[in-house]
């Protein structure tokens, strides 16, 4: 969602705070703002539009000087994108400026009680509330103002705040959106993520839910909402900050592609040793694993595609019932669970609304919940029973794929895991399954080899319409990737169909021309996916096929065909998933559209 950065210190604060929007800008750019305290006065500069276009209204932040300061990158929720609904938000005698991310639920009724104060409201925006809530408690002391305004609030929010009168503090608060601060020798921070202030700190403090920090040039100070003040560890990241840079790279989703080997290899090679899943992080005994019964997979976007796969996989291999959901469903419809029911959250980023509200759903009814989380600390990884990270490092680009492929793998141990707790699999046949997961890495880097080759085909897409993906059973999973991935960074119109449902509908929009991806890697499905292609040729469809080598009759049955090398059948979305993350970068290369910021989209959606 939107991101934050804040600074004070001994250095100037603009450069500082639009170069850590810069590192954020994937989690909102439809606007930006900066709200400097120059010694006097708050000077605030917002700009629709990317955040280049505020760094060119402030020279780099070079017309607005002063070591104190909030910045904001915002996607949009309350009131459309526009100079005015961009973040600050100041009140009326511009002595308190204001950033957030997250939603403010009650603002309505909120609103209506300060505009019958005599307060009027420049934006149609919830955060506007929070800046006149305030003034209207300050009363000279911001902790109180802030705490106050805390136990009047509902929803979501991460806050950055300035008070004029207190020239040398600067304020943050959280309540289920995230939010960090960090210390150096220069000053201190607030961000929404560390990417953000990596350049200048490595110690940082996860601040927690209802939680109000108050940073000087050298000191922070936490407190509980009752003004108490609470003692916090610094944590020290160590991940390299160069994994958030491009390295030569057009964009970062190419970058990322490219990573995907070594994030697959990073999140399984601890976890494999010799011939058996080792997953401590569980912290359930073989025999507790044997006793879930029912397993329910939950995410939204990419990851609950994950799920879908992980359905497929688990069902197979270690015949547990699995329900798929995606999360903004599931945690209304009153699911029926128990004890033995285990649920898995999945979230890259560990903070989308839906999914933790969904974790927070389930362990409210008695389920345990295991989270797969990428982000260290996030909420998601914080609340879950259990937590299992991947290892895909920082993922910068909007449409994923690092963190998708090791979602992926994170799921096969799982499977197999279970599948040997339950006795569905001998050892041999694990042995056999671990050696694929072992080899994917090097087999994903072969079809990265054929980049150009896909490059050229997607070239000739650059005009299309719609482009349908169509599979059976794990093939089905893979296509609603392949083209949610085209779609979302090149808007081609895309769906993706279970092969043999096309026909009840969806087929009347085959034309003469119409391009089909075939996803066919479930040798027992071949030839009924090669029906459904013959139902799709038969009414004029251009038929690109993804499928295994072996199966020879595809090249006479499609198009095109894209070959995958073997795996194992439970673990073919790897591989054909790579393929399809290249059509769609290209066609949207091709379009000029930008890739890593697609429109309308945020990386990480902190709201319901
Ligand atoms: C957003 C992103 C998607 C992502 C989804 C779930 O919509 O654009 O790429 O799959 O959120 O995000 P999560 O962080 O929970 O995996």
């Amino acid at each position: 969602m939107c991101g934050i950065v804040g600074y004070i210190g001994s250095r100037q604060a603009a450069p500082i705070i639009l170069d850590g929007l810069a590192r954020l800008e994937y989690r909102g750019y439809d606007s930006a703002g900066m709200a400097i305290f120059d010694g006097e006065h708050i000077r605030m500069k917002k700009a629709v539009g990317r955040l280049k276009v505020l760094e060119n209204l402030t020279h780099g932040g070079e017309t607005m000087k002063g070591c104190m300061g909030i910045g904001h990158t915002r996607w949009a929720t309350h009131g459309a994108p526009s100079d005015i609904n961009s973040h600050p938000h100041l009140n009326t005698s511009e002595t308190i400026a204001v950033v957030h991310n997250g939603i403010i639920e009650n603002y309505i009724p909120l609103k209506k009680k300060l505009t019958d104060k005599g307060y009027t409201f420049a934006s149609e925006t919830d955060t506007e509330v929070l800046a006149h809530l305030l003034d209207y408690y300050y009363k000279g002391n911001p902790l109180e103002a802030i705490t106050k305004v805390l136990h009047r609030v509902e929803g979501s929010y991460a806050l950055g705040i300035l008070f004029a009168e207190h020239p040398d503090e600067i304020y943050a608060v959280r309540k289920d959106s995230p939010l960090i601060v960090g210390s150096s020798d220069d000053g201190c921070f607030i961000a929404s993520d560390v990417p953000a202030i990596l350049k200048y700190t490595r110690t940082v403090y996860y601040v927690d839910n209802q939680e109000v920090v108050k940073l000087g040039k050298d000191s922070l100070q936490f407190f509980s909402v009752d003004q108490e003040e609470i003692t916090k560890e610094p944590v020290t990241i160590d991940w390299d900050a160069n994994a958030a840079e491009k390295a030569g790279y057009e964009h970062f989703m190419l970058k990322e592609i490219y990573e995907q080997p070594k994030a697959i290899n990073d999140t399984i090679s601890p976890r494999l040793q010799g011939d058996n899943v080792v997953i401590d992080e569980l912290h359930m005994t073989d025999g507790e694993l044997a006793a879930v019964k029912r397993l329910y997979i939950v995410a939204c976007g990419s990851a609950y595609h994950v799920g879908v796969t992980g359905k497929y996989v688990i069902e197979t291999l270690a015949r547990i019932p699995v329900e798929v959901d995606v999360a903004s469903e599931f945690r209304y419809r009153d699911p029926i669970m128990d004890e033995n029911s285990m649920v898995i959250v999945i979230s890259q980023s560990g903070e989308t609304a839906d999914t933790l509200a969904a974790l927070r759903e389930s362990r409210s009814r008695g389920a345990k919940v295991l989270g797969i989380v990428n982000v260290v600390g996030s909420s998601i990884a914080r609340e879950a029973d259990a937590c299992l990270y991947t290892w895909a490092g920082p993922e910068i680009a909007v449409a994923t794929t690092k963190a998708y492929s090791a979602q992926l793998a994170a799921l096969y141990m799982l499977a197999i895991k279970l599948a040997l707790a339950n006795e569905t699999i001998d050892s041999a046949r694990a042995a056999g399954l671990i050696k694929d997961l072992r080899t994917l890495p090097d087999q994903i880097e072969l079809l990265l080899g054929q980049k150009e080759k896909i490059q050229r085909f997607a070239n000739r897409y650059v005009g299309a319409k719609d482009i349908f993906f169509i599979g059976r059973g794990i093939d089905y999973a893979i296509s609603l990737e392949g083209s949610l991935k085209l779609k979302e960074i090149s808007y081609v119109h895309s769906e993706a169909y279970a092969a043999g449902e096309l026909k009840h509908g969806t087929i009347s929009l085959i034309e003469d021309g119409t391009l089909v991806v075939a996803v066919s890697t479930q040798p027992k499905l071949y030839q009924k996916t090669i029906s459904n292609i013959v139902e799709v040729k038969a009414r004029g469809a251009f038929v690109m096929a993804v499928t295994n080598e072996e199966n020879k009759a595809m090249e006479k049955a499609s198009d095109y065909c894209v070959y995958l090398p073997e795996t194992d059948p439970c673990f073919a979305n790897s591989l054909a998933i790579i393929p399809l993350q290249l059509f769609g970068y290209y066609v949207a290369v091709g379009k000029g559209c930008d890739v890593d910021k697609p429109r309308n989209l945020a990386k990480s959606v902190t709201v319901e």
